[in-house]
């Protein structure tokens, strides 16, 4: 079959489009014939060898990219006994989705309402459920609650502001142009601005008489996360939950109470969907906010397996606004 690999870590020109075996699910695991790939700034970073130590992603080369995608079932191992041959099905963080048939964990596949599509599917799964751990779990927010959103524009930007609107809660967003910032202005922040070398930190807190946010969502990491302490309340909570711009390194506890006893956490998706039951609740909850109208998750872009190191140009860049799909079964709608 045809997949998408790597042999080494760097740059978009280590993607290799290689013929390799099919893979065989273990007892646990189903063979899906994949439609869709999503394509993910953790690609990015599981190509740059960001997870080369990591315990929750043991990625380890070499590695078929992509982890996030959606198809349907064609093979189940012995131990699986509530997905069967020929179920329409999604999945994220299980490797090998650059591929025509991947290999995944039962516990971590999603079974999709009819009127949800293929493409849909695998554009909405990974980041879906992680704007919906994000805000229910972590930021657990409620009705007049304000929050500030970095990268407001990207693709779980999108989806935390939109999920954060529904709750009635104030939003300020940053984003890298006014262009983007339109963007989350459109889905509903109340005030977008740019991250103006921290300054934003500054305007929010003018925007709050002086306050802070209650909630931070910081994806950018080391441009963004010591201004991201000014911009929030006393004993608010800041949730670091990517690096996009690279890590900090010398962060010291103290910083925090000299912000105002703040919280501060650096929570993963795999430990907020640790049973098949999370993962089809939360998978649920994010169609039918789709099908209801409530949610949008438009596809920016559509690759196919030649030209996916194109789209990871444009995300490493920042060209990109919003979630692209490679589509690898070109039989499918
Ligand atoms: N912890 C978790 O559970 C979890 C789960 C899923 C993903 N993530 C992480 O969350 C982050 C965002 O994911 P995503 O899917 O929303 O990504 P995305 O769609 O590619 O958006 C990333 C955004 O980051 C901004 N950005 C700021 N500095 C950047 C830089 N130096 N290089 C590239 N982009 C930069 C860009 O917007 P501007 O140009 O407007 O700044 C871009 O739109 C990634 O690090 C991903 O690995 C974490």
């Amino acid at each position: 079959m045809k997949a998408i690999t790597i042999e080494e870590y760097g740059g978009p020109e280590v993607l290799q489009r290689r013929d390799i075996a099919l893979p065989q699910p273990g007892p646990d695991e189903v063979l899906v014939r994949v439609a869709y790939a999503g394509i993910n700034f953790m690609d990015v970073h599981t190509r740059q060898g960001k997870y080369k130590a990591s315990k929750t992603y043991p990625v380890r080369l070499p590695c078929t990219l992509g982890m996030e995608g959606a198809g349907v079932v064609v093979r189940v191992g012995d131990r699986v006994s509530d997905v069967e041959v020929g179920s329409r099905v999604a999945w994220c963080i299980s490797w090998g989705a650059y591929a025509e048939y991947a290999c995944v964990p039962a516990r971590l596949l999603a079974r999709l309402p009819e009127r949800i599509s293929l493409d849909t599917a695998a554009a909405a799964m990974f980041q879906g459920c992680t704007a919906h751990y994000l805000v229910n779990d972590v930021a657990r927010l409620r009705s007049g609650d304000t929050c500030l959103i970095h990268a407001a524009s990207g693709s779980i930007g999108q989806i935390l502001i939109q999920l954060c609107r529904r709750k009635g809660v104030k939003i300020f967003a940053t984003a890298g142009s006014e262009a983007k910032c339109e963007v989350a202005r459109k889905l509903g922040a109340d005030h977008s601005m740019l991250y103006d070398e921290g300054g934003f930190a500054q305007s929010v807190r003018r925007l709050t008489s002086g306050n802070g946010v209650d909630v931070v969502f910081d994806s950018v990491g080391l441009a963004t996360l010591r201004d991201s302490f000014r911009a929030t309340r006393s004993r608010g909570l800041v949730i670091n939950y990517g690096n996009v711009s690279g890590s900090l390194h010398d962060l010291d506890p103290i910083e925090l109470g000299e912000a105002g006893s703040l919280f501060l956490t650096r929570p993963r998706l795999a430990d907020h969907m640790t049973d098949a039951q999370t993962v089809q609740r939360r998978a649920d909850d994010i169609f039918a906010a789709i099908l209801d109208h409530q949610l949008i998750v438009p596809i920016a872009g559509r690759y196919t397996l030649e030209d996916v190191h194109m789209a990871h140009e444009k995300l490493e860049t920042r060209q990109q606004v919003g979630k692209c799909v490679v589509k690898v079964d070109q039989s499918v709608a």
